[in-house]
C-alpha cells in the first residue's frame, strides 16, 4: 500500500501544473494601426497593459493642452469606460475622471468626476475640459477630449483607466475587482509618449498574488488533506508501519513550511492593499496559521504509544488536523474568489478535491474490510473500535 503515495504525488504535480498556468498574462495589439472616423491624428499612442484599452494623445506643453482618445471595450454595451489623471495619487482615489456612457436618451455622453468614494458624483475636475465626445461601435467605446491642465510645464502624470458593465439612473456603477481592473493605472510621460505601469503595485503584484495562491492552494488546500489520508489509511496495513508515519510527517511538515511562506506573502499583500480588505480570507488565514502551529507543537509533545495520555493527544492531534483541512479548503475557495482566475482553475481544484474524496472513500472501505476480517480472525479478543489486537490505533477519530 506504500505505493499509493505515487498517485498522491501525481495529484500534487498535476495541481502545481494547473496553478502555474495561472501566470500567463499577455495581450498583443497595436494602437499605431488604429484610425478614427473624424480623421484625428495624435502624436503618441500606447497599448495600455490591461483591459484591452488604448490611449492616443497629443500634448502641447506651451498651452498645457492635452488631446486624448481613449479606446476600450466595456463589458456590456450599456456599460462605461473611463480615463483619468490623478494629480494627487496613483490609484482611483483622487482620480480626475472622464467617463463615457450612454445617457437616458441612448446617446453617448462624457461627464467628469472627481473621485473621492465609490459613490461617484458628477463634478468639476482638476483640468478644464474644452471639448469632449464619445462614440460606440463594434463593441468598443471611444472617448475624445481636449483638456487644459492647470499646471504649466507638466511632463508626467499618473493616469488611471477603467471599464464597467452598467449605468444606473445616469450614474456609472462599480467596476469589477479583477486584477486587470485593479492594475489599470500607470504613469504617462506626456512628451516622450512612454507609459509605465505603476511600479511594483501593478503587474508584479498580480504575479505575487498568483504565487500566493499557488503556495497556499498546494499546501493548505491539497498537501494537508493528502497527509491526513496517508495517516488515516496507510497505517491499517502492518507492512506500511513506519513508512506511513514518515510519509505523513514529511507531507505535513513540508505543507506547513510552504504554507507559512504562502501565509507570509498573504500578509504582505494584505498590508499593501489599502483600499480593499478581504477580512474573511485574512482571518481564516490567521486562524489556519495558528492551528497549524499548534499542530507542529503536537509533534514534539507526542507521548509514547502506550502512554495513558496518548488517547487525549490523539483527540487533540486529529481535531486540529481536520480543522486545518476544512479551514484550508474553505480559504482556498475564498482566495480563488478574490483572485478570480479563469473558471477552469476553480473547476480544476474542485475536481482534485473530488478525486481525493473518492480515494479517501475507497480507502475507508478497504480499511473497514481489513479491520473486520482481522476482528473475525481474532474473535477471542473483542474489538473496541479503537485499537486492534496489537494496540495499533485504528480509525480513532
Ligand atoms: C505595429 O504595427 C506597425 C505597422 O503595422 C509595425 O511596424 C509594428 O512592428 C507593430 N508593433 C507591434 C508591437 O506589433
Ligand atoms: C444625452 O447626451 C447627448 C450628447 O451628449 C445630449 O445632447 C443629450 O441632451 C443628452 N440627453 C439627456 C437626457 O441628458
Ligand atoms: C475633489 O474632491 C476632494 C474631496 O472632496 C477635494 O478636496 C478636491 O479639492 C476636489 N478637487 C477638485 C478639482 O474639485
Ligand atoms: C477650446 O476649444 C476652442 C475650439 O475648439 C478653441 O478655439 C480654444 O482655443 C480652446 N481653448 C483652449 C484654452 O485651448
Amino acid at each position: 500500500m506504500a505505493s499509493s503515495s505515487k498517485p498522491l504525488l501525481l495529484i500534487i504535480s498535476v495541481a502545481l501544473l494547473f496553478f502555474s498556468l495561472l501566470i500567463s498574462p499577455s495581450q498583443s495589439a497595436n494602437c499605431s494601426s488604429q484610425t478614427f472616423s473624424n480623421n484625428k491624428l495624435y502624436t503618441h499612442c500606447n497599448d495600455l497593459p490591461t483591459l484591452n484599452s488604448y490611449l492616443h494623445y497629443t500634448y502641447d506643453s506651451a498651452q498645457s493642452t492635452l488631446s486624448v482618445a481613449f479606446i476600450a471595450p466595456p463589458p456590456k454595451s450599456t456599460g462605461w469606460i473611463a480615463w483619468a489623471i490623478n494629480p494627487t495619487g496613483n490609484g482611483m482615489l483622487g482620480a480626475q475622471s472622464l467617463i463615457a456612457f450612454r445617457n437616458s436618451t441612448g446617446e453617448m455622453t462624457v461627464k467628469t468626476y472627481n473621485i473621492t468614494t465609490y459613490a461617484i458624483q458628477e463634478s468639476r475636475v482638476w483640468f478644464t475640459v474644452n471639448e469632449s465626445t464619445a462614440e460606440y461601435s463594434g463593441g468598443v467605446m471611444r472617448l475624445f477630449a481636449t483638456l487644459v491642465l492647470p499646471e504649466k510645464g507638466k511632463t508626467s502624470v499618473n493616469h488611471v483607466w477603467q471599464v464597467g458593465a452598467s449605468v444606473t439612473n445616469g450614474v456609472p456603477d462599480k467596476h469589477d475587482f479583477q486584477p486587470a481592473n485593479l492594475n489599470a493605472k500607470g504613469t504617462l510621460d506626456l512628451l516622450s509618449g512612454e507609459t509605465n505601469s505603476a511600479g511594483p503595485s501593478s503587474d508584479s503584484r498580480t504575479k505575487r498574488k498568483n504565487i500566493h495562491g499557488i503556495l497556499n492552494g498546494v499546501s493548505w488546500g491539497l498537501m494537508f488533506p493528502i497527509g491526513i489520508i496517508i495517516a488515516r489509511y496507510l497505517r491499517t496495513f502492518p507492512s506500511a508501519d513506519p513508512v506511513w508515519f514518515y510519509l505523513h510527517a514529511f507531507c505535513q511538515v513540508s505543507a506547513y513550511v510552504i504554507g507559512v511562506v504562502g501565509w507570509g506573502t498573504g500578509l504582505k499583500l494584505g498590508s499593501e492593499s489599502k483600499g480593499i480588505q478581504y477580512s474573511g480570507h485574512r482571518n481564516i488565514g490567521i486562524a489556519l496559521f495558528s492551528v497549524a502551529s499548534l499542530q507542529i507543537f503536537a509533534l514534539f509533545l507526542r507521548p509514547q504509544k502506550d502512554h495513558k495520555f496518548r488517547f487525549y493527544w490523539n483527540i487533540y492531534h486529529h481535531g486540529l488536523g481536520y480543522t486545518i483541512a476544512v479551514l484550508g479548503v474553505v480559504n482556498v475557495f475564498k482566495g480563488l474568489a478574490i483572485l478570480s482566475p479563469a473558471k477552469k482553475w476553480k473547476s480544476a481544484y474542485i475536481i482534485l478535491l473530488i478525486v481525493l474524496g473518492a480515494i479517501a472513500l475507497l480507502l475507508e472501505g478497504i480499511t473497514w474490510v481489513v479491520i473486520l476480517r482481522r476482528k473475525s480472525r481474532k474473535s477471542t479478543k473483542p474489538y473496541d473500535g479503537f485499537t486492534d489486537g496489537q494496540g495499533r490505533q485504528q480509525l480513532s477519530s
